[in-house]
């Protein structure tokens, strides 16, 4: 039975200047302390221009990551940001293939394709979203289009580079909306993609890889989504804003 260490992570979206984001940093530093968090990962996700602040304020074990990352290496790309910079910055991982990045800016499988070699070589973990929209579940079709958004990704990398990527479910449906995933439905989506990352890498090697769910996790039902054999996290917007919100979510994963 393979043990996998819970891992939370916050995605701030366009959210949280550097006040704000040194007062969050400040606040969980004061929650860490009164609690043993040594058995489970965290990051953080600020924007670009507070992850200097957040890495200057996070306590020693929080990882903190950026939201999205350059498919080129460097050079002429107005407004881009690469892998490279990001590690360089401090950063300890990536977020690839959000829906709102798939939605709002159309990329696309081939640039995730791109982005997950590039965060990988730079030293990056991935977290790779996938997830259905809510006329794709009505059709019946999420495990297909789930599978469409894993596979060119999977194809691309070995059992190795495995171990850095996690994969978050974060169904379209429920991101914003208030709308959560039943634990049910989680823990099937969940358990369908790690059937097929071990089809398509290797049982073994895909033992300890994170299955995180995404889609208004919040303090009222982490814990039953936790619960779940093949819920091994969460990645949480709007309730990791506030420290209080994200940290009740972090104490359901302790126990
Ligand atoms: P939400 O966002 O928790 O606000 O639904 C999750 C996400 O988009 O990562």
């Amino acid at each position: 039975m393979a043990s996998r260490t819970p891992f939370l992570a916050g995605n701030w979206k366009m959210n949280q200047e550097q006040q704000l984001t040194m007062d969050f940093m400040h606040g969980l530093s004061v929650w860490l302390q009164d609690h043993d968090a040594s058995s489970i990962d965290i990051a953080l996700f600020p924007s670009f221009l507070s992850i200097p602040a957040a890495i200057a304020t996070a306590h020693e074990s929080v990882i903190v990551g950026a939201q999205t990352v350059a498919s080129y290496d460097n050079g002429a790309y107005t407004g881009e940001v690469s892998a490279a910079m990001i590690a360089d910055a401090g950063c300890g991982a990536v977020l690839v293939g959000h829906s709102e990045r798939r939605e709002y800016f159309g990329e696309s499988e081939q640039d995730f394709v791109l982005k997950v070699e590039k965060a990988l070589h730079a030293g990056l973990h991935v977290i790779y979203c996938v997830g259905e929209t809510l006329d794709q579940r009505k059709a019946g079709s999420q495990q297909d289009v789930v599978r469409k958004q894993l596979d060119p990704v999977l194809k691309s990398i070995d059992a190795e580079q495995m171990k850095n990527v996690s994969i978050a479910y974060e169904p379209v449906w429920a991101i914003g909306t208030g709308e959560t995933a039943t634990p049910d439905q989680a823990q099937e989506m969940h358990a369908f993609i790690r059937e097929w990352l071990a089809n398509a890498i290797g049982e073994d090697s895909v033992a300890n890889t994170r299955l995180l769910y995404g889609g208004s996790m919040k303090p009222a039902n982490a814990k039953e989504l936790l619960d779940q054999p093949d819920v091994d996290g969460g990645l949480i917007g709007g309730a990791s804003l506030q420290v209080e919100s994200f940290t009740d979510i972090l104490s359901h994963a302790l126990s």
